[in-house]
């Protein structure tokens, strides 16, 4: 996917709770590279990170019906990348 693209989904869906790569409401369940290797069903991956933005998890809301399939994967691409470079 479009990591630059994605970037512009995140800002606009995902920030509210995952700004800086941390998560407000279960803070433990960042998108940093430690806590995506330990908590995301799949292990840290794209496809991993589109399933989870497509179907909505506990308090995450699913974006399948928001988001087109491009948009997951530019977003899945962009939370990869940052998790490789570092949120800050
Ligand atoms: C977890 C991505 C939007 C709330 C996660 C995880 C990813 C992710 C990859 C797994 C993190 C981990 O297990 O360490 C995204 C993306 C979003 C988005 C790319 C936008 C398309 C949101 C929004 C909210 C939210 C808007 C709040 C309303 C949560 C919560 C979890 C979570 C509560 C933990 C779920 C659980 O395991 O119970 N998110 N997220 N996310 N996200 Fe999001």
């Amino acid at each position: 996917g479009d990591v630059g693209a994605g970037e512009q989904v995140f800002n606009a869906n995902c920030a509210a709770c995952h700004a800086g790569g941390q998560n407000v409401i279960m803070p433990d369940k960042t998108l940093e590279k430690e806590a995506l290797e330990q908590y995301l069903a799949g292990g840290r991956n794209e496809k991993a990170v589109m399933t989870q933005v497509t179907n909505g998890k506990n308090a995450m809301p699913a974006f399948g019906g928001r988001l087109s399939e491009e948009d997951i994967a530019n977003v899945a691409s962009y939370v990869i990348a940052t998790s490789e470079s570092g949120w800050d």
